[in-house]
């Protein structure tokens, strides 16, 4: 059986990821949904195309993740994507933040991501896929924003290195770096989303195109996403600044 994994499907992205595979993917028998909320993942499975499995897991739980590996171990299906969406940010001061939700945010965005890509690696064939939710902030220290803007820049540089690492095996690995999104992430990592800042709000993109310009980039084997005008404007900085710094050392 061949199935595609997307985590964080109840809500903003992953359930975007969901929709939009759902028409596209082929040669895929399943679409497996997973996050801790079963309700909204099960009315969107119910409008699905895709046969589709809802599985309510704590991807940052070392118990439930023991779990579905012998979930995988058992049915040893075959894996044609895996869109890692499950993640977190928390805005304000580094020593505001308690340890907790630093801790969360470190333990989700990083660890569980790779823990999740590891664990499904060995399912996967050529062909098949990796989208990994990063973030325009990957490109850049962001002051109040720190941890995450670390735990994205780990993202982007994780995928990157693997996307050339598992070339021979034909598997492609796709960095998704977007600027604001209007999904409820804004309202969780900023609690009131007034203290956005003007160009973040006057940039702030829809779901459905963030994702729509993500799946169309992985057809096309790039190794990363870049959607809005001012994360490509950063991207393009970075990227000129890095191949400068390389020529000259
Ligand atoms: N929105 C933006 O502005 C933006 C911009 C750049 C990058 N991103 C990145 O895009 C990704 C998706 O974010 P989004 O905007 O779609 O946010 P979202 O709507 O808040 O979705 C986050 C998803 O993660 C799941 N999740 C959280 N903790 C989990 C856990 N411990 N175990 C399993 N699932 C968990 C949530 O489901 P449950 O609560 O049901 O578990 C939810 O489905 C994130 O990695 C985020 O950092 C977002």
């Amino acid at each position: 059986m061949k199935i595609a994994i997307i985590t964080g499907a109840s809500s903003g992205m992953g359930m975007e990821f969901a929709k939009q595979l759902d028409l596209s993917l082929r040669k895929t028998d399943e679409i497996w949904l997973l996050a801790r909320r079963r309700e909204p993942m099960e009315e969107l499975a119910r409008s699905m195309r895709h046969k589709t499995r809802v599985i309510v897991i704590d991807v940052t739980n070392e118990r439930e993740m023991k779990q579905f590996a012998e979930v995988l171990a058992i049915g040893k299906p075959g894996i044609t994507a895996l869109v890692n969406c499950a993640g977190t940010g928390n805005y304000g001061d580094f020593l505001g933040q308690s340890d907790k939700s630093v801790s969360d945010m470190v333990q989700l965005n990083i660890v569980a991501l790779t823990r999740m890509t590891k664990l499904c690696l060995p399912y996967m064939r050529r062909g098949s896929r990796i989208i990994q939710l990063a973030s325009g902030a990957a490109f850049m220290p962001q002051a109040a924003f720190a941890v995450y803007a670390a735990s994205k820049a780990y993202v982007y540089s994780l995928s990157r290195a693997l996307n050339r690492e598992l070339q021979g095996r034909g598997i492609r690995v796709m960095a998704v770096c977007p600027g604001p999104v209007n999904t409820p992430f804004l309202t969780n990592a900023y609690g009131d989303i007034s203290h956005l800042s003007c160009l973040k709000k006057l940039t702030m993109m829809k779901t459905e195109s963030v994702v729509a310009k993500a799946v169309a980039d992985c057809k096309r084997g790039k190794s990363v996403s870049v959607c809005g005008l001012p994360v490509k404007l950063l991207y393009f900085v970075t990227q000129s600044m890095q191949n400068l710094l390389q020529y000259f050392t």
